[in-house]
């Protein structure tokens, strides 16, 4: 391993609240390890594993620094020794579990002062497979904390650095169920289609400071995402499936492309456009001093004086 670093963020007790990064520390990182045409820091959470781990070899080997954070500290360790070995990047090791408020601000804390950030990739995130009303209510809570409070929370500790440099990157993974959310669990789809509201409205509001907001919307991906759910990922259709590698380098490869949005299974570019200008065309309709004639219709048939001669009442 030649330029990996372990860092440990205070969680659930577990780890010494003292352990936090100093900066004397983060100094003598940036000193010692930064290998030369860095095209900055790539901080991926859930990069233990699925989606994040497969961003952290890609971005590592186009020429990414790269802090990894997730729980599970022996694969990160393994997945830092192994793309520093093989890109000579540097790369650092964030163990958190960002369910944890004080493990949430030492992460905070780290986008912040970070000035090599450039870029954040929001990839943890939990699922659930079961009906709205077969799933445990505290459960999807908890859900709600990862799949969306974690994302704001970096998202307002990184864009600031982000504006104030002039460039930065942020790919949020959302998820196919963002729009088809009668698919799996209903909490899950909505926190994903969060995550893609909250990025259109960053696009929006953040493109025109030199900051790249990508909302990648992946299908079922061969990940343990699945198996974390509660659903075997081989009951599901092969044909629907992605592998991981095929799914993440299409997600880069829209990155390049300058999507906003990309979704890796959408054989056609056209048929986002289209979802995309009919929502445009709404929006043009959203918003009227009255409401639309055929409720005014409706309102004015109830009004109408009834058979016996009695003026009628309204919503009789
Ligand atoms: N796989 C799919 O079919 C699919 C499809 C659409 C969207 N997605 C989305 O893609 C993202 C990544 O999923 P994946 O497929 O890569 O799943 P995965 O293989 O299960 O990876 C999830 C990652 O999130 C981390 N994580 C979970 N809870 C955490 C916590 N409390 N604190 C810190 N890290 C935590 C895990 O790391 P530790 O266990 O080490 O904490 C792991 O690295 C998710 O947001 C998911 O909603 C997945």
């Amino acid at each position: 391993m030649r330029h990996a670093r372990t860092l440990n963020l205070p969680d659930n007790g577990t780890n010494d609240v003292n352990a936090t990064i100093s900066d004397a520390t983060r100094v003598a990182i940036k000193a010692g390890c930064r290998a030369a045409m860095s095209l900055g820091t790539a901080l991926i959470t859930g990069a233990s594993g699925g989606i994040g781990a497969a961003y952290a070899e890609r971005l590592a080997r186009r020429g990414y620094d790269l802090a990894l954070v997730g729980r599970n500290r022996s694969r990160l360790n393994t997945l830092a020794a192994h793309v520093s070995d093989e890109t000579g990047r540097e790369v650092q090791v964030l163990v958190a579990d960002l369910s944890d408020r004080k493990a949430l601000a030492g992460l905070e804390s780290f986008l912040i002062e970070d000035a090599t950030l450039s870029m954040l990739v929001n990839s943890a995130g939990i699922g659930a497979v079961a009906p709205l009303l077969q799933s445990d209510v505290a459960k999807m809570e908890e859900m709600i904390t990862l799949n969306i409070s974690v994302v704001i929370r970096l998202i307002y500790a990184a864009a600031p650095g982000f504006v104030a440099r002039g460039k930065g990157t942020i790919i949020n993974i959302s998820s196919t169920v963002a729009i088809g959310p009668e698919t799996l669990n209903g909490v899950y789809a909505g926190t994903k289609a969060f995550v893609l509201a909250l990025s259109q409205s960053l696009h929006h509001e953040l493109s025109g400071k030199g900051i790249r907001v990508q909302a990648v919307l992946p299908g079922p991906t061969l990940t343990e995402f699945w198996k974390v759910a509660g659903m075997p990922v081989h009951s599901l259709p092969s044909e629907i499936v992605m592998p991981l590698g095929e799914m993440v380098d299409a997600a880069l490869a829209g990155l390049e492309l300058g999507e906003f949005a990309t979704i890796p299974s959408l054989p056609h570019i056209a048929d986002w456009d289209a979802f995309e200008a009919a929502r445009q065309k709404l929006l043009l309709n959203l918003s009227h001093a009255h409401p639309a004639a055929r409720y005014r219709k409706q309102s004015n048939k109830q009004q109408l004086p009834s058979r016996d001669g009695n003026s009628g009442k309204r919503y009789q």
